[in-house]
């Protein structure tokens, strides 16, 4: 796995072989010590622990090609998706991120007088954009233990809902849902409406992947669910910007009129090769689930009430209102996941490298600590 560390030297000897000009640009632009820490970003979700160094060389050898639209990068990696869901290139639609899928869904089903089932707290983006382009959202509360309510979502589904949005893992809490009864419940909405499943973090789920995916219910040809996924998180990507989606054709075609355009050539030929890297997947994924052990262990310790965490992050409660949370931690030049109505005194925390995590868990002791809690634990 390529760390931030060796990027300079993967870079400069691949930019010098290839653009005779650029060593020292890269050298300027990216050598530093990871134990320089500056700010440490854990509000974003965002994957601290490298990428593939198969997709950064991949990436490089490409450069010579940007002066063409990337006909055959896209196709390729399309393909490569389409093998991997076991469906044909038409059931695959390829964006910069997922994001946009989740707004081009919002695009195509919404308007005025139908709605889109969620949950409170959710991912907004879709249904967000939902609610801008004319539709209603009816969120429904998480269970108990922060996951998905299968059976108050099923409740919530009337005449008019064209979209139930299912994030899993869920952002901000971090839970999944139950694969089998997932399965169960798709087969049970009727097939007039999308289920859009957004598995954006759900190569790191406990598990894995596998046990978990909708992806099968694609491959059955199941008309009305969408598989929506990204190289952002778990492949640590997201700065490439490619995220993707696997639905029967006419779903596709139905989101397809709405795509502002596809990835660079660098992205489709980064992507291509990550998913063939899965050595470097691996590594990303056992890091992961490590650190997170890690976290889940020191708020086991401070008695710190958490949701069983399967993504990128861990969303604990504090106690503390999450703006005055934030600020304090901002003070230790930390900086924590945004506000979640109503769970105002939680926080959504992603996960960083072990030297991150141990920079958090430290203030997160400082601040209990000030706040008279930290004895009481
Ligand atoms: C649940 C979920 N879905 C989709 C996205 C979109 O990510 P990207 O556009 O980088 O693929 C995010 C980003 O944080 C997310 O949390």
């Amino acid at each position: 796995m390529l760390r931030k560390k060796h990027f300079s030297i993967v870079l400069c000897t691949l930019a010098a072989a290839l653009l005779p000009s650029a060593p020292l640009l890269a050298q300027h632009e990216f050598d530093y010590e990871e134990d320089d820490y500056g700010p440490v970003q854990i509000g974003g979700n965002e994957n601290a622990f490298g990428f593939s160094q198969e997709a950064a060389m991949a990436i490089m050898q490409a450069v010579g090609t940007i002066n063409r639209y990337p006909r055959a990068q896209a196709e390729t990696l399309v393909n490569k998706l389409a093998a991997s869901f076991k469906v044909t290139p038409d059931h695959i639609i390829v964006t910069p991120g997922s994001g946009p899928i989740l707004v081009m869904a919002a695009m195509a089903y919404a308007e005025p007088g139908k709605n889109v089932v969620t949950v409170e707290p959710g991912y907004l983006q879709l249904t967000s954009a939902f609610r801008r382009f004319g539709g209603e959202v009816k969120a429904v509360p998480l269970n108990d233990k922060l996951e998905h309510d299968l059976a108050a979502i099923e409740k919530a589904i009337d005449a008019n809902t064209v979209i139930v949005y299912i994030c899993n893992p869920n952002n901000p809490t971090g839970t999944v849902v139950d694969p089998a009864a997932l399965k169960a419940f798709i087969e049970r909405v009727p097939e007039n409406v999308l289920v859009f499943v957004d598995e954006a973090y759900l190569e790191l789920a406990e598990g894995g992947l596998e046990k978990h995916t909708m992806a099968p219910l694609v491959a059955a040809g199941k008309k009305n669910v969408l598989v929506c996924r990204t190289f952002s998180k778990a492949y640590g990507m997201a700065g490439l910007r490619v995220g993707y989606a696997a639905a029967a054709p006419a779903i596709i075609n139905k989101l397809r009129p709405y795509s502002q355009g596809g990835p660079s050539t660098l992205g489709y030929v980064g992507a291509a090769a990550a998913l063939d890297d899965l050595a470097s997947m691996q590594a990303n994924i056992a890091e992961y689930q490590r650190v997170r052990k890690m976290v889940t262990d020191a708020l086991d310790a401070l008695q710190i009430k958490y949701a069983e965490p399967h993504g990128s992050f861990v969303f604990m409660h504090t106690g503390i209102d999450i703006r005055e949370f934030q600020r304090l931690m901002e003070a230790e030049n930390i900086f924590v996941g945004r506000p979640f109505p109503p769970m105002l005194d939680w926080a959504r925390v992603s996960i960083g490298t072990e030297q991150e995590m141990n920079l958090f868990l430290g203030a997160l002791r400082k601040i209990l600590a000030s706040k008279g809690r930290l004895a009481s634990r």
